[in-house]
């Protein structure tokens, strides 16, 4: 049995309690949140408005760090300061070197593990789409192409203004939104040589962070990407993920992964589906905490490790510093 306890009860807050709640292995010890209305949110249970407080008291085996995004590596330090194991909410930290800080916790505290929350690396199509290119059946990699078009209206920036500040958030649509995107497109195509990028907005939100990206990636194996993300759409679509190999094309989109074949799409697998509103969130929260809890309980490495999540934050600095030049990685 692991002890668990949650900073942060905003909106992520909200997928990781039912899940914990229903683990078998796990009891929710406490929750923290420094806004003191947030006291009920999870029933009966222990809430604390002061992180250390919490720490000092409860010595939760584990802490979900479910915090605006500069938060995450200081609290991660204080977690592990107080002996507790972190899982943490994407993204790592606010910018590459940040989350090397945090990637370097793993090194630093050698008896503790940094989880990271990476879900989209679980669904279905995902893995199955790894297989697919690891087994070489259909060649190597030549093209990936990643494409976010969602929809934030300006008051998800009006209920917690940190989203909208390059202080609190590290950006907008990239670090927020589509940084599983990204993180996935690398996962498919490898390594990266460069980035050519640009990022701008399209409304008229008053925010300082971007609200559209996009970006040309060259990868080691010779491939190329293009990415294209905004969330100055009129709705939430489907994310779409189109991967080319040398002798197949798939293509992963409505929550589904696909062979085209004479240009029609042929089903290969389904993602299970999130119901209600936050369907985009994508249904695997649960497999990634579960993973994480596994590995704890059998002492075995299989769960995405904090420095796993530098990588996408690497692309998201070059993209926001290349203004159109290619930034090498
Ligand atoms: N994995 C995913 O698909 C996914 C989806 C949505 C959000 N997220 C991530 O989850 C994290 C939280 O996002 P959100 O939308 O839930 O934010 P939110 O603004 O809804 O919630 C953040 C909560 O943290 C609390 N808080 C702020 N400072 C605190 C402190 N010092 N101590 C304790 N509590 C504090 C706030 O009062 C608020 O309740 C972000 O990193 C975000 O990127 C991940």
């Amino acid at each position: 049995m692991k002890s668990a306890a949650i900073i942060g009860l905003g909106d992520i807050a909200k997928v990781h309690l039912p899940i914990l709640q229903s683990m078998s292995d796990v009891e929710l010890v406490a929750v923290c949140d420094i806004n003191p209305d947030k006291q009920n949110i999870a029933g009966d249970v222990r809430f604390f408005t002061d992180a250390q407080d919490m720490l000092d008291k409860v010595k939760p085996d584990v802490v979900h760090i479910c915090l605006p995004h500069y938060l995450h590596y200081p609290m991660a330090l204080l977690a592990a300061k107080a002996g507790s194991n972190v899982f943490c909410e994407k993204p790592l930290a606010l910018n590459a070197a940040e989350a090397m800080q945090f990637a370097a916790l793993e090194k630093d505290y050698p008896s503790l593990r940094f989880g990271i929350c990476l879900q989209n690396r679980l669904n279905n199509s995902s893995v199955k789409m790894l297989d697919v290119i690891k087994s070489g059946h259909d060649g190597k990699v030549t093209g990936v192409k990643g494409v976010v078009a969602w929809h934030r209206p300006k008051a998800y920036y009006e209920a917690s203004p940190w989203r909208g500040k390059m202080d609190t958030a590290g950006g907008g649509v990239m670090i927020n939104q589509s940084i599983h995107t990204l993180d996935l497109m690398q996962c498919f195509a490898g390594e990266i040589t460069s980035l050519t990028g640009n990022i701008c907005q399209l409304l008229d939100y008053g925010i300082e962070v971007e609200d559209t990206a996009t970006a040309r990636i060259s990868f080691a194996n010779g491939a190329t990407g293009l990415f294209m993300a905004s969330i100055a759409n009129s709705k939430n679509d489907n994310i779409e993920i189109g991967i080319t190999l040398e002798n197949a094309e798939y293509v992963i989109a409505d929550n589904a992964l696909f062979k085209l074949v004479e240009g029609s799409r042929e089903l290969v697998c389904e993602d299970d589906k999130l119901p209600g509103k936050k369907f985009y969130y994508g249904a695997s929260h649960a497999k990634a905490i579960g993973q994480y809890y596994k590995s704890l309980c059998d002492g075995t490495d299989d769960y995405i490790h904090a420095d796993e999540g530098v990588i996408s934050m690497k692309m998201i600095d070059a993209i926001r510093s290349s203004n159109g030049g290619a930034v090498t990685l």
